[in-house]
């Protein structure tokens, strides 16, 4: 069957599910710990999805044309039996990729389960390999080596190839990323360097915190020799650029000074069941009240239909005339920990 496409003829491709709004990290730029203390509610147990809700919409979206998953949070490892969820997810037929973002924090002890569920790779987010800077960066102290063994333990299961992805703060830890593709250098793990965005609403982004993708890999090559290199496939986020020396690969995630709306293919499931076009989106379509009061999959995929349908969505391209502007300035957006990024 034929991908649904949008408004704009872009079809859909990638679901990103995200599994909890919960995460035992704190980073400054996403669930900073003043807001998100103690006594902070997250989603009760019975708001969430169950696997089975699910893993029956991810059939239906399958249906729709996605045939790459990727699980998210919040931190989806905190999810209870989250490899329950990869095991019946996995075996979709027409699901070609299935992949997860987390921050690593409890991927030493789960590494192996996950593979054997059925995950095929991984995607880590660290974002310096200093500890002081990352520590503070994360919100609670933590240090990267925890992340590192996190990183091993999935190469040694086979959870390839590993991306690492590191969000790039102007005064921040932009003096640290030489060091962090250094480290990665030759190990076949991707770094992936990713302009700070102004996602959510807490995060105090202001555009002179951004370092541009080409600054950045000016400063690299400077360094270490790079090339661009061909994208994998039509619609890739990350620019890939390669070390001319053989070394591998890195590349840069350029939201703000390169926006890619035009081939974006991508569904975002939230943990309570909102379907949101965009990630900048202000309103998802909740799909949790319909499905519990009994809709059949037909009348499921109507609606789901009608949101891509419907789509029209293209924040990044649009995001410097509405600064300039000031348009959509009191739009309340989605928190990035609320569907994953
Ligand atoms: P693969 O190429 O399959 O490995 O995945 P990916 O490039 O989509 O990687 P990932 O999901 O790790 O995305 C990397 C980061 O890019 C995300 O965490 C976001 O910060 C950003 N990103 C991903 N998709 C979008 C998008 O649709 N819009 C914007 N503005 N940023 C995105
Ligand atoms: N800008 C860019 N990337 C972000 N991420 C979270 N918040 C932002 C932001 N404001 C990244 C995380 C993780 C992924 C889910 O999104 O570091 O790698
Ligand atoms: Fe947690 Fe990821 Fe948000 Fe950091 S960026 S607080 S690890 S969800
Ligand atoms: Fe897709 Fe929205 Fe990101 Fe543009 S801003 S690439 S439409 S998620």
């Amino acid at each position: 069957m034929e991908p649904l496409v949008d408004k704009f003829g872009r079809p859909l491709r990638d679901l990103r599910i995200s599994v909890t709004d919960r995460c035992n990290f704190r980073c400054t730029y996403c669930m900073p710990a003043e807001i998100y203390g103690e006594r902070y509610e997250f989603l009760p147990k019975g708001q969430l999805l169950s696997f089975e809700e699910i893993t029956r919409l991810t059939r239906l979206l399958v249906r729709g044309g996605v045939n790459k998953l990727r699980l998210t949070g919040g931190e989806p490892l905190v999810r209870v039996d989250l490899d329950q969820l990869i095991a019946a997810l996995s075996p979709i037929e027409g699901v070609d990729d299935i992949t997860l973002t987390t921050n690593a924090y409890l991927l030493q002890q789960m590494a192996g389960k996950l593979k054997a569920a059925g995950l095929q790779r991984i995607t880590v987010s660290l974002d310096s390999l200093d500890p002081e800077i990352f520590g503070k960066m994360n919100g609670r102290g933590y240090k990267p080596q925890r992340v590192l063994d996190g990183i091993q333990a999935a190469a040694d299961v086979g959870l390839l190839p590993i991306k690492i992805n590191s969000v790039v703060q102007k005064g921040v830890n932009d003096h640290t990323a030489v060091d962090m593709a250094a480290h990665f250098k030759g190990t076949g793990h991707i770094v992936r360097f990713i302009e700070f965005m102004d996602v959510g609403n807490l995060n105090g982004w202001r555009n002179e915190h951004v370092v541009p993708s080409k600054e950045l890999a000016e400063r690299i090559n400077a360094v270490f020799p790079i090339e661009p290199a061909d994208p994998n496939y039509r619609g890739e986020v990350a620019e890939r650029w390669r070390y001319l020396d053989g070394d591998g690969e890195i590349g840069f995630i350029s939201s703000v000074t390169q926006p890619f709306c035009a081939d974006c293919t991508r569904m975002r499931l939230s943990p309570e069941g909102g379907l949101y076009t965009c990630l900048f989106a202000t309103d998802g379509f909740g799909l949790r009240a319909p499905m519990r009061d009994g809709a059949t999959d037909d009348e499921l995929w109507d609606l789901i239909t009608g949101v891509w349908q419907r789509r029209v969505d293209r924040y990044s391209e649009l995001r410097s005339g509405m600064l300039a502007t000031g348009a959509g300035a009191g739009a309340k957006k989605i928190e990035m920990y609320h569907i994953g990024g």
